[in-house]
């Protein structure tokens, strides 16, 4: 039985990501922080796939020492991985610190992401043909990348730490999916598309705005298609560092063809991380 992973798999896009895998055959761990919202997922996924096993795992993946213990779960189990989806992610309206010093939008989007794929390349190299799925978004298919400011000491706005934690996530997405050629892993970005979801909780003018947003939006269901595409796909197998909107490669911020900027961002992430 093949395997996966899904983060953020407890409301959304994650959700249905979750249910779309387990239909298709995987054995799926759910992985959100909150009981009440993982078991009724859990539940949720069951109910979509029935027979399919499923398990949950809760983590606050905005803590790095979180995600590494995960992994370490999970490596201690010792079976291939075939698809790891790093699809949670944070838009939040105020710069908040993580008890680890990180600024929380960047651990939660792009820290964590880094850490938990890096951790688990040893048990997705033994599937042979693991596929690393990662949910970026268009809002970075635009806009600039400062390395030497990725936690927006200055100049902190929830757009743009949204926008830049997508684009570091995409830059260094791409990189490792360079640096895996020929192992086995394939590793790809997705834009889901507008989905209608509760990604903007804070409520005010921005909250306004997304729930309002909403009525043009794609369905929960409907913004999975693209991340389960790159999940299961026969016609992506092998295909790396493509990023991929309506299950199409699409052109990526203008951004990831600067090679100098690209290892300056890959530098500040290892650094950030503590590598
Ligand atoms: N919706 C869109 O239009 C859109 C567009 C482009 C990209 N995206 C991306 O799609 C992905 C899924 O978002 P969504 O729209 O489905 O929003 P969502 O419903 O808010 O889902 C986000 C998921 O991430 C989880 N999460 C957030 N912070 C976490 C943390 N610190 N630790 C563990 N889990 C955490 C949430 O868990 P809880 O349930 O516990 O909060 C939730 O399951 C995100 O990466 C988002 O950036 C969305």
């Amino acid at each position: 039985m093949k395997t996966a992973i899904v983060t953020g798999a407890t409301s959304g896009i994650g959700r249905w990501i979750a249910g779309g895998l387990a239909q298709a055959g995987y054995r799926v761990t759910l992985v959100g922080r909150d009981s009440a919202r993982g078991e009724a997922a859990q539940k949720w996924v069951t109910a979509r796939a029935p027979g399919s096993e499923t398990r949950l795992r809760l983590i606050d993946l905005s803590s790095l020492a979180a995600t590494r213990a995960f992994a370490e779960e999970v490596l201690a189990e010792g079976r291939p991985l075939d698809c790891l989806v790093n699809n949670a992610g944070a838009f939040l309206g105020t710069r908040q610190v993580t008890a680890e010093g990180h600024e929380r939008v960047l651990a939660t989007n792009h820290l964590s992401p880094f850490v938990l794929t890096e951790a688990l390349l040893p048990v997705l190299r033994t599937s042979g043909a693991a596929r690393v799925v990662n949910v970026g978004s268009s809002t970075a298919d635009r806009g600039v990348i400062d390395p030497d400011n990725l936690e927006l000491t200055r100049g902190w706005n929830r757009v743009r730490a949204y926008r830049q934690s997508k684009i570091a996530l995409l830059m260094v997405s791409l990189d490792t999916a360079q640096r895996l050629k020929g192992s086995g892993i394939s590793v790809n970005v997705v834009h889901p598309g507008l989905v209608a979801t509760g990604l903007v909780r804070e409520r005010g003018v921005t909250g306004l705005a997304w729930r309002l947003l909403g009525n043009f939006a794609l369905t929960e269901e409907k913004g999975a298609e693209t991340p389960l595409f790159a999940c299961i796909a026969p016609e992506l197998e092998g295909k790396t560092g493509l990023y991929l909107k309506r299950s199409k490669a699409a052109a990526a911020n203008p951004v990831t063809r600067d090679a100098a900027l690209m290892a300056r961002v890959v530098a500040a992430t290892e650094r950030l991380i503590g590598t």
